[in-house]
């Protein structure tokens, strides 16, 4: 075989590669540390059995969905939120679906902008179980209001709930894990702590702020490597969160969350999760397209990504101000690219 016609077998098998992979980017729903890790790692049904894990969040949702995956992997399990009634339901279908008996089920009621409860909350999970193996920081709300109509106390609420809240637990939970030299602080962070989107300034702050000061204590923990701080950003799922979300006024409600099927399902960023934390990955984007090719934008080309955001931000205004869920033209472009 010539010398020339081996460089061109050469380049189209470059090529080849550069297709397939390009294609297996366009359909990813993680980043591809994360799917490497869900193809090749440690499987959660191997690495996180045995474990205590407290879920904050886990009245609906993707705290609820977790409670579900966990309670099959044969962990105990402390569930927090405010709506205790909401808890016994998630705690009664675990024991129903999952490998769990009712002593490895904690509902332990939890407000996370009453800082003044976090300590006394922490005692009796330990009271009960002796130790915390993962603390999943997943409570939070969102925002569908643009700055100019909304209130200071709507921001204030987002920094006591979101941030402040999770940094409150996160220190009570902390010294524990110091103690034992090992634990996971897993924290539900999203897409909106990289990236900036219209209708969500307070909550993207609240993001930011958090993945800041995860980032930060990742540093300040680098003589404990046995303690893993992780930040879990996802892009839209289906949740309740839309219809939690604050708006102008802290005491109005968006009502009606609108629908939510085009977006990623709960069950599977859950596993995403699970995988994240079998694998001690420090931080992971779980995003359906086009939401992960923005991630990436947004980290590495920035200019690019400031164009592309003003034109759909325009759009996401519009269905706002005509009461149609902001990101529902997604669902169509789902619906072409599926
Ligand atoms: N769904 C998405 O598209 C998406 C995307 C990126 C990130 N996230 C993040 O994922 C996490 C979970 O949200 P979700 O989508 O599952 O929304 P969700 O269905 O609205 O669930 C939110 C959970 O947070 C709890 N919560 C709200 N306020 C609380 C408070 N003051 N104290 C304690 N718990 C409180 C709620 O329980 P109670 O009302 O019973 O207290 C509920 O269990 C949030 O941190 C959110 O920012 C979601």
């Amino acid at each position: 075989m010539s010398g020339e016609l081996l460089l061109w077998l050469l380049a189209l098998c470059v090529l080849l590669t550069v297709v397939v992979q390009l294609v297996r980017f366009l359909r990813a729903d993680g980043d591809l540390t994360l799917l490497w890790a869900e193809w090749q790692g440690r499987r959660p049904e191997w690495e996180l059995t045995d474990m205590v894990v407290w879920v904050t969040g886990a009245s609906g949702g993707i705290g609820e969905e977790l409670a579900y995956q966990l309670s099959k992997l044969g962990v105990s399990l402390v569930l927090s939120a405010r709506r205790v009634h909401e808890l016994e339901r998630v705690k009664r279908r675990c024991l129903e679906n999952g490998n769990l008996k009712e002593k490895d089920i904690l509902v332990l009621p939890l407000d996370l902008t009453d800082r003044s409860s976090h300590e006394m909350a922490t005692k009796a999970v330990l009271q009960e179980f002796g130790k915390i193996d993962i603390l999943v920081n997943n409570g939070g709300r969102s925002q569908r209001s643009l700055v100019v109509d909304a209130s200071l106390d709507v921001y204030k609420e987002l920094i006591e709930l979101n941030y402040l809240g999770t940094v409150s637990l996160t220190k009570c939970v902390l010294p524990h894990m110091i103690e034992r030299k090992q634990g996971k602080i897993v924290t539900v962070n999203s897409v909106l702590g990289i990236i900036g989107a219209p209708l969500s300034s307070g909550y993207c702050a609240s993001k930011h702020a958090l993945r800041g000061f995860f980032n930060g204590l990742r540093t300040e923990l680098a003589t404990y490597p046995g303690i893993i701080i992780s930040n879990i950003c996802p892009g839209p799922v289906q949740s309740n969160i839309v219809h939690n979300a604050l708006t102008e006024e802290v005491t109005k409600a968006v009502g009606n969350g609108g629908d939510q099927s085009y977006k990623m399902a709960t069950s599977r960023c859950v596993r995403l999760m699970l995988v994240s934390m079998a694998n001690d990955l420090k931080e992971v984007w779980i995003a359906d397209q086009p939401f992960l090719s923005m991630t990436y934008l947004w980290q590495y080309m920035p200019t690019w990504a400031w164009w592309i955001t003003n034109k759909v931000g325009k759009k996401r205004i519009e269905n706002f101000k005509s009461g149609v869920e902001a990101d529902a033209y997604f669902k169509s472009w789902r619906a072409k690219h599926d």
